[in-house]
């Protein structure tokens, strides 16, 4: 989604600003530009569709894009074309007023036409140039800027992060936020705007985090919070506790390899300070829940998007076994809409990665306007899914670059398998059982790690399928939502059209698809239905399909009925999408690489998606 970086210093902004959207381009984007005051005050913008690198080749020579102020943006379409005329800044009619947008401006259609009834003049399809000609507007009658940012935000309907620089007041940045991210970054004589806080990491980790209807007045000696309605607010500064490092590609080809090969460590962190081996259970501070209120719930939803619920999916199929407790999940865009049923008893999870993730936010919204209480389960700190649950669950999987979701997916499991474990023995699972559930998860790093060192061999098999134009995954019981999100890693890096399916539903549909140009990836572990699963394996063998099967080590039969074969480790049940997942991660990945394609920006896709 868009990005958003600001700068106002001593120094020379326009580095620094591009820069900055450099570190946002995993969001996904589609065009960029930028706004600088020059050294005479004037306001210069510079904007072109495509990538940032575009934008700086067409930049003039540097002496005629210095100044010491300037914001700059990547944008992610929604109204209107990824054209060089709708991408941002935009300006008033008088070519005074720069703005930048993150968000939706909802009621942007009627606001439009009473602006154009009043003579203004608009180039753009955006919704985003309604707002800069409604601030132009009550800037013309009020003649106070912070005045009229505030009346026109007052106006509009919909999500907004925004910031501003108007050639009037040549050393100050207005910045304001309404649903969407926006970090204020503190320097040393010298401030930051950014919509994330890798865009400003390199020069601050102090930070405040803009809360909805916040509004910052910003030069570079000081700044001044107010809300909307003009209220002084006085903001908490917070340290970002991790470094640059973590947003660097490092050794690797791509941040989405790098991120694979993380899991090790960022499961471990998943876990860490969560066992307690002497009780044979788990602690979740964070929930803020005393065990009598633990033992009083009657019901789960968990709700979330994407990989995240897939992540749900598997919650459910742990939680149910483990603590015997229903479990709702829902896709957030759905929740949202449908007046959902929320019985006594019943707690609501949401899971992001981001924690900024707009259906997600809103199902937290429409849940807790129903009087449950609401935990998160996030990886960013600070987010505003963080900020407005009544509690949760850090994973600390450290920031997640790449577009598609790997590492946070092992995490969130993680964090639910000890979530079902808490739950589970306050009720009636055994010591025995919690006692090996902790022994068990405390291999999965270095069993992570066995299948990692097996790269070359999957990448070998990707080879094998790199061509192909459908894929099919399966799997049942608690791999069934890693089939799901296996299809979903294939498709959205290597634009292979591939489906999930619990594998004994093939027979119901899908096995019409299969012949010999068919791969079909299936998850067929050493367990109670690993018989089962064999079954629908020959079934797939008899007409022909190509079978890659992730299998348990040790297992020499299933070679038989297999193309290939890549194995994992044996682990207890409730924990082997933790193991499954990787072979899937690696194969999707080496597939997307092995075609050439842009593994760490999939056309059209965002990181963090922040519209409905
Ligand atoms: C897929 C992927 C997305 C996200 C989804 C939710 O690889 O990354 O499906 O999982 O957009 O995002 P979060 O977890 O940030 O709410």
């Amino acid at each position: 989604m868009c990005g958003i970086v600001g700068y106002v210093g001593n120094r020379n902004a326009t580095p620094i600003i591009i820069e900055g959207i450099k570190r946002l381009e995993y969001r996904g984007y589609d065009s960029a530009g930028i706004a600088i005051i020059n050294k005479e005050h004037e306001l210069k913008i510079f904007k072109e569709a495509g990538k940032i690198i575009d934008l700086e080749r067409s930049l003039p020579a540097p002496n005629e894009t210095s100044g010491n102020i300037g914001i700059a943006h990547t944008r992610w379409a929604t109204h209107g074309e990824p054209t060089t005329t709708n991408a941002h800044p935009h300006t008033n009619c008088c070519n005074t007023i720069a703005l930048i947008h993150n968000g939706i401006i909802e009621n942007y259609k009627i606001l439009r036409k009473k602006l154009e009834a009043e003579d203004h003049i608009f180039v753009s399809e955006t919704d985003t140039e309604v707002l800069t000609h409604l601030i132009g507007h009550f800037y013309r009658e009020e003649n106070n800027l912070l005045l009229a940012v505030q009346e026109a935000l007052k106006l509009v309907e919909g999500a907004y992060g925004i910031a501003i620089i108007c050639s009037d007041f040549p050393d100050q940045i207005i910045a304001a936020r309404k649903g969407s991210p926006l970090i204020l970054g503190i320097g040393k004589n010298e401030f930051f705007v950014a919509s994330d806080v890798s865009a400003i990491i390199i020069h601050t980790k102090r930070v405040i985090y803009l809360q909805d209807n916040e509004i910052v007045t910003v030069n570079k000696n000081n700044f001044e919070i107010t809300t909307i309605n003009n209220k002084i607010v006085t903001a908490k500064v917070s340290e970002i506790d991790w470094d640059v490092s973590s947003i660097e590609k490092g050794e690797y080809k791509h941040f989405m390899l790098k991120e694979i090969f993380e899991q090790p460590k960022s499961v471990g962190n998943a876990f860490r300070g969560r066992l307690i081996p002497e009780l044979s259970t788990t602690r979740l501070g964070g929930l803020g829940l005393t065990e009598e209120e633990l033992r009083q719930v009657e019901r789960l939803h968990i709700i979330a998007c994407g990989t995240s619920w897939h992540a749900a999916l598997i919650g459910k199929n742990i939680i149910e076994g483990l603590a015997r407790i229903p479990v709702e999940v829902e896709y957030a865009s759905e929740y949202r809409y449908r007046n959902p049923i929320i019985p006594d008893n019943t707690v609501v999870f949401v899971i992001s990665q981001s924690g900024e993730t707009a259906d997600t936010l809103a199902a937290l919204r429409e849940a807790k306007s129903k009087g449950a209480r609401v935990f998160g389960i996030t990886n960013v700190v600070g987010s505003t899914i963080a900020r407005e649950s009544d509690g949760g669950v850090y994973i600390h999987a450290g920031t997640e670059i790449g577009v598609a979701s790997t590492k946070a997916l092992t995490s969130q499991v993680t964090v639910l398998s000890l979530l079902a474990v808490l739950l589970g023995r306050m009720r009636n699972l055994s010591s025995t059982y919690g006692t090996t559930f902790i022994e068990e998860l405390i291999k999965i790093p270095e069993k992570i790690q066995r299948i990692l060192d097996n790269n070359e061999e999957i990448k070998k098999i990707a080879g094998t399928i790199k061509d192909s134009t459908n894929a099919l995954y399966l799997g049942r019981g608690v791999n069934y939502p890693i089939a799901l999100e296996g299809a979903l890693k294939l498709k959205e890096i290597s634009y292979i059209h591939a489906e999930g399916y619990p594998a004994a539903e093939m027979k119901h549909g899908p096995i019409a698809l299969i012949d010999k140009n068919m791969p079909v990836i299936v998850i067929a572990l050493k367990d109670v239905i690993y018989d089962k699963i064999v079954s629908n394996l020959e079934e797939v063998k008899a007409r022909k399909g190509r079978i890659i099967t992730i299998a348990t080590e040790g297992d020499e039969t299933i070679k038989d009925i297999s193309e290939n074969v890549i194995y994992i480790p044996q682990t207890i049940n409730v924990l082997q999408p933790l193991l499954s997942v990787i072979p899937l991660q690696l194969l999707a990945y080496h597939v997307a690489d092995l075609r050439n394609l842009d593994v760490d920006q999939p056309r059209n896709l965002a990181k963090s998606v922040t519209v409905e």
